[in-house]
């Protein structure tokens, strides 16, 4: 049986990975979170109904459960760095401690473990953000050590020059405007930005001096159905479900983002690991901007009213304009997201309504 690893597998992207898997692969899928933020699988969402996988464990041990059809889904609760000295300290820690007589390594490892948050946790508490240097760290010792047979690692386009995104003078970013071996970096998006940037150049040292296969991406504006409500889109969506008026925004709404829909940043992650092994990194956007203000024009109009906007000028709203140039994406690697903003803003919308009015 093959074995792959999803760090921070409880979160928004993990989660979706996980389901992805499961319904694609017989393999077995090991998520390792420790629920600071993700949300334990009994609770997981499923967008056509029902529960995941029967909605309970077939057998718990100590921290972990297992879980369907042959235990093809194991989720072992705890911090992620704990899991990985566990199997630094005994090389047959996973076949002693769980039985997994046939493990030998891992074959996909998707390393989704963060603190993330939203813009207010990003410049809010930068030095619990700037932890996933630490994560980071010990993910790649562990994982030049470990050998996987592929590994994603998860940058962000908060780690393109901030000076590149300003109000009146702003780009759409491409892959080269990081150029690691010209030495042009430019200045990221606070500690997030730095430690993404910091774990590209760590995914470039892995596949160049320990032959690791590894691949980065750096996705936009993820958002979807079973987002976080920290998030903006859901939070827009749910409050125009629930018809605010005047309908708040932080800052003047004027300010853009890039967004993909979740489904298609899972397909461009699988498509990066299968194309990508130097530990270069691909943007996962859709190459359109789009501001706030015309966010909440969609929803409202969804929920078919036309309320007058309050700006919240004291709350954080980041770089002024932040979107992906795809060219390279869409016209050397092949690759181009298929969910367009109106239908992936719909399904939100419709998975508000249901939150709201039950
Ligand atoms: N969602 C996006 O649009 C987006 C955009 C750019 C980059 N990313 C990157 O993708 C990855 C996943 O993002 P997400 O949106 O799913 O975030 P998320 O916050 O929903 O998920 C991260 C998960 O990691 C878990 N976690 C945090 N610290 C941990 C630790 N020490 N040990 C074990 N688990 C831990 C959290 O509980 C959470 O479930 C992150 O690296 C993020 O930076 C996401």
């Amino acid at each position: 049986m093959k074995y792959h690893l999803i760090s921070g597998g409880c979160g928004f992207v993990g989660r979706n990975m996980a389901k992805r898997l499961l319904n694609t692969t017989q393999d077995r899928v090991i998520v390792v979170d420790d629920c600071s933020v993700g949300m334990e699988p009994a609770k997981w969402p499923m967008p056509e109904g029902g529960t995941f996988l029967g909605g309970a464990p077939v057998r718990v041990q100590d921290n972990v459960e297992f879980w369907g059809e042959n235990e093809q889904f194991v989720f072992w609760r705890g911090d992620f760095r704990f899991f990985l000295r566990n199997m630094l300290e005994n090389d047959n820690w996973l076949q002693e401690a769980y039985g997994f007589e046939d493990f030998a390594k891992f074959e996909d490892v998707f390393h989704f473990a963060a603190i993330v948050g939203g813009r207010a946790k990003i410049d809010g508490d930068p030095m619990m953000v700037a932890l996933d240097l630490s994560i980071d760290a010990e993910f790649f010792y562990w994982a030049c050590r470990h050998m996987p047979n592929r590994v994603m690692f998860p940058s962000s386009s908060a780690a393109y020059p901030v000076n590149l995104q300003k109000e009146g003078d702003y780009v759409a970013l491409k892959e080269s405007d990081i150029d690691f071996q010209g030495g042009n970096l430019g200045q990221p998006d606070m500690t997030y930005g730095w430690s993404k940037l910091t774990g590209e150049y760590l995914a470039r040292i892995a596949a160049e001096h320990y032959k690791l296969h590894v691949a980065c991406v750096r996705p936009f504006s993820g958002y979807g159905e079973d987002q976080d409500l920290s998030y903006p889109i859901p939070a827009i969506a749910a409050r125009a479900a629930g018809k605010e008026d005047p309908f708040e925004v932080w800052g003047t709404g004027k300010q853009g983002r890039d967004f993909v829909h979740i489904d298609d940043c899972i397909d461009a992650i699988l498509f990066a690991l299968d194309n990508i092994k130097d530990g270069s990194a691909m943007n996962i956007g859709s190459g359109k901007i789009t501001s706030f203000l015309e966010i909440i024009e969609i929803f409202t109009k969804f929920a078919g009213y036309n309320p007058p906007i309050k700006q919240l000028l004291d709350k954080p709203v980041g770089v002024h304009a932040r979107h992906a140039n795809m060219d390279h994406v869409f016209n050397e690697l092949g690759w181009k997201p298929s969910i367009s903003l109106e239908e992936g803003m719909r399904r939100v919308y419709d998975a508000a309504v249901a939150r709201v009015h039950g």
